[in-house]
C-alpha cells in the first residue's frame, strides 16, 4: 500500500475507506471487509453518526488479529459545535469513546464554520458564530492541545480554502498536515493543490466518485455524473477496468490521499484494487480535460459573508 509522507514524518496510506453516508447497519461489516481486503486507513467523523459501529468493527479486527492498531490509520473530525478552545477536547473524547480508541492518527477541523452547540445542522445564520467570535486560530489551539495530550498524532483541516489555510498556517505552532476537500476530475482543485504543495500540506480527496449516493435533496438540478462521463467510460472499457477504478487511479496518480466510500463488499474490493490500475499519460491528460469546476457537495445555506468568510467567497473562487 502506497503511503504519503506528512510534515510530521508520519506515513499516511494513500487509499482509505470513506464512511460518510455509510448506513449504521452496514458499517460494521463494511469496515471488517475493508480491513480483510487490505485497507489500512478508515476516514471517519463524529457527524457521520456511525463511529460506534466503526468502533465495534475495529474491536472485532483487533480481537481477531486481523490488524494491529499501530498498522491502521484512523482519521476523524471535530464537528462545528465544538470549535471553542474549551470544547475541542469534549468533541475528541466522544469520538475516541465511540471508536473505542486511545488515540487517532489524524484529527481534522471538519468545516471552518463554528456553530452554536444546540443544533447539529444550522439552518439560519443565528445558529452560527462569526469567525470573529470563534476564529479558526482558537479552534486550532484546541487541536494542538490534542497532540500534546497524545490524543491524536496529527492534526489538519477539511474544507479550508487556500486563503483560510494559509492564514491558519501562519498562526499555528503545530502546522496543519492535511486539508481534506472535494477533488475529482470535475473539480481538480489545481490552485489549492499548488498552494498545499508550497506549504507541504497533503490533500485528501473526498467524493472522488462524485458522491452519487447522496440523498436527492443534497443534489443539484441535472447534476452531471462522473461515473458515466463518456471519457471515463471509454477509458474503462479500453482498459477492461471499471469507471470507479479509472477515477481512483487518476486520483492516486495525482499524489493525494483518496477515500472512496462504499459499504458494498464487491465495490470495497473493486475500489481497493484500483492500486493495480495504471493510466497512460495520454489517458490522464484526457481526464484532466474534463475539469468543469463542478462541486457536488455545497452546503451553500451555511455560508454567510461577514459570518464565516470575508472579502472573497467561501471557497475563494
Ligand atoms: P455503495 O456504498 O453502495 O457502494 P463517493 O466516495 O464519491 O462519495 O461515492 C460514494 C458513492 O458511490 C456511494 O453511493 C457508493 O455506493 C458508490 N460507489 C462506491 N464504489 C463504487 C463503485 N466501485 N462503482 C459504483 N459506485 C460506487
Amino acid at each position: 500500500m502506497k503511503t504519503l509522507k506528512l510534515n510530521n514524518g508520519l506515513m499516511m496510506p494513500q487509499i482509505g475507506l470513506g464512511t460518510w453516508l455509510s448506513e449504521k447497519d452496514l458499517t460494521y461489516k463494511a469496515i471488517i471487509h475493508a480491513v480483510k481486503t487490505g485497507y489500512r486507513h478508515i476516514d471517519c467523523a463524529l457527524i457521520y453518526q456511525n463511529e460506534e459501529e466503526v468502533g465495534r468493527a475495529l474491536k472485532f479486527c483487533f480481537d481477531n488479529n486481523l490488524v494491529r492498531r499501530e498498522d491502521l490509520w484512523i482519521t476523524s473530525k471535530l464537528w462545528n459545535t465544538h470549535h471553542k478552545f474549551e470544547d475541542v477536547e469534549e468533541g475528541m473524547n466522544t469520538t475516541l469513546k465511540d471508536l473505542g480508541l486511545d488515540y487517532l492518527d489524524l484529527y481534522l477541523i471538519h468545516w471552518p464554520v463554528p456553530q452554536k452547540k444546540e443544533v447539529l445542522y444550522p439552518e439560519t445564520k443565528e445558529e452560527l458564530y462569526g469567525l470573529d467570535e470563534v476564529p479558526s486560530e482558537e479552534t486550532w489551539r484546541g487541536m494542538e492541545e490534542m497532540v500534546k495530550k497524545g490524543k491524536t498524532k496529527t492534526i489538519g483541516v477539511a474544507n479550508f480554502s487556500a486563503h483560510k489555510l494559509v492564514n491558519l498556517y501562519n498562526n499555528a505552532s503545530i502546522k496543519p498536515a492535511v486539508n481534506q476537500v472535494e477533488i475529482h476530475p470535475f473539480l481538480p482543485q489545481t490552485e489549492l493543490r499548488k498552494v498545499c504543495g508550497e506549504y507541504n500540506i497533503v490533500l485528501t480527496a473526498y467524493s472522488p466518485l462524485g458522491s452519487p449516493g447522496r440523498p436527492d435533496m443534497m443534489k443539484g438540478e441535472s447534476e452531471p455524473s462522473l461515473l458515466f462521463h463518456p471519457i471515463v467510460q471509454r477509458i474503462s472499457e479500453a482498459k477492461n477496468v471499471t469507471p470507479a477504478q479509472v477515477l481512483i487511479s487518476w486520483g492516486l496518480s495525482n499524489d493525494y490521499i483518496i477515500i472512496p466510500k462504499s459499504t458494498n463488499p464487491k465495490r470495497i474490493e473493486e475500489n481497493f484494487h484500483s492500486i493495480n490500475v495504471e493510466l497512460s499519460d495520454s489517458e490522464k491528460e484526457e481526464i484532466n480535460q474534463i475539469d468543469m469546476a463542478y462541486r457536488f457537495c455545497r452546503p451553500d445555506h451555511w455560508f454567510h459573508r461577514g459570518i464565516n468568510f470575508e472579502g472573497q467567497t467561501f471557497w475563494d473562487s
